[in-house]
């Protein structure tokens, strides 16, 4: 069943070109346009929204936040993303220009399930984005979109996280060729290098011996920060809830941007810090920024592991371990920048002697809130 891996975990994280693959599969026509025919929720509504807000639970809400990136990028509305706990016990705006996206990958996460039905009594649209056909979640919702990531055994979510972040893509793409705004002449560009992410996760994966190493060595380190930005960030926060997960070490993503506002009071001599390090290749200056932050806390002494694409040799002089990951647009890279840190997590508790598919005190799906 774990054909041949020492872990279901290990398993699911080498399957994760097919996760993508089969959630893009058969949702592209042959003249390079978006069809989602699961889409039960009508083109004139689609066309209407004027806010989306994203509700998840764990890893399924840092996919969210990924979204929130790429889609008020593409499509110009407003995405909010909240934990669906918080969500349902405030007063949130929401109305029939709503479109509220639930994200899980059992659909059975009561928390989400309680802001889906919190949502629809306002009058809300939803569309869930799930990984198990028929469960609760899209049973309740207008429609669904299905990650197509096969079942994930393992408590912590790898597979199914980048099939949610593939479909997040879609959705956000979808609704810019619907609503024909500026960007909807990108969409098959996109499309075409989303297409291309199969094949270079397979190639990040090829090369991840010098972290398993590092992570085999870092046994007993008692704490470890994860720093990025835009869509860096909730990468961050997800290689950290890996390593909190699978390893019971003391790990915290923070927004590299504020670092100087606080977390680096924390940095000590020996401290390490994963860094995910954008394209140096995209707007702005968000490269420039991550690399003066990777030199702060290099200065006062930490131990830098930086991921940053092939060919980015900025990095070089501030970093103690590059690993690199192969070149896409920012917006899709978290799809390759999560894979060293799900590896990393995943070696590092197997040297532990842990139980990496059942790690102490969590349940695969959280049934009661
Ligand atoms: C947690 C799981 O309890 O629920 C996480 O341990 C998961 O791995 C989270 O991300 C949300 O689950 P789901 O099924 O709603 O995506």
């Amino acid at each position: 069943e774990k054909g041949g891996y020492p872990s279901f975990m290990a398993k699911e994280i080498h399957d994760q070109p097919q996760a993508i693959a089969d959630t893009l599969l058969g949702r592209v026509d042959a003249g390079g346009r978006l069809q989602l025919d699961e889409m039960k929720i009508g083109e004139a509504e689609l066309r209407s929204i004027d806010k989306i807000v994203v509700v998840a639970c764990g890893t399924a809400a840092y996919a969210g936040q990924v979204a929130k990136y790429a889609i008020e990028h593409w499509c110009r509305v407003p995405v909010e993303v909240e934990l669906a706990h918080e969500f349902r016990y405030r007063d949130p705006v929401v109305s029939e220009r709503t479109l509220v996206v639930a994200i899980s990958q059992s659909g059975e996460t009561m928390d989400t399930i309680m802001a889906v039905r919190h949502a629809r009594e306002q009058g809300a649209k939803v569309l869930a984005i799930c990984n198990t056909n028929g469960s609760t979640i899209p049973r309740e919702s207008d429609a669904v979109l299905y990650t197509h990531a096969g079942p994930e055994i393992a408590v912590a979510s790898t597979k199914a996280f980048l099939a949610q972040i593939t479909a997040c893509y879609l959705l956000g793409l979808f609704l810019a060729q619907l609503r024909g705004n500026k960007f909807a002449d990108e969409v098959a560009e996109v499309l075409a290098q989303l297409h291309e992410i199969p094949g270079q996760v397979r190639q990040v994966l090829d090369g991840l011996e010098q972290v398993r190493e590092i992570a085999r060595y870092m046994a007993d380190t008692r704490s470890v920060l994860f720093l990025g930005r835009h869509v860096g960030y909730p990468v961050a926060m997800e290689g950290a809830l890996k390593l909190k997960e699978l390893a019971y070490i003391h790990a915290e993503g923070f927004a590299a941007g504020e670092l100087k506002h606080g977390p680096i009071a924390l940095v000590e001599p020996g401290q390490p810090v994963f860094v995910v390090v954008p394209s140096p290749r995209g707007r702005d200056s968000l490269h420039s920024k991550v690399v003066s932050n990777i030199q702060e806390v290099r200065a006062r002494g930490a131990r830098t592991l930086v991921i940053a694409e092939q060919g980015d040799t900025a990095v070089e002089p501030f970093a103690d371990v590059v690993i690199r990951i192969p070149r896409t647009s920012t917006l899709l890279s978290p799809l390759l920048a999560v894979v060293p840190l799900q590896v990393f997590a995943c070696e590092l508790a197997t040297a532990k002697g842990l139980d990496v598919d059942q790690p102490r005190n969590l349940a695969k799906s959280v049934t009661v809130e």
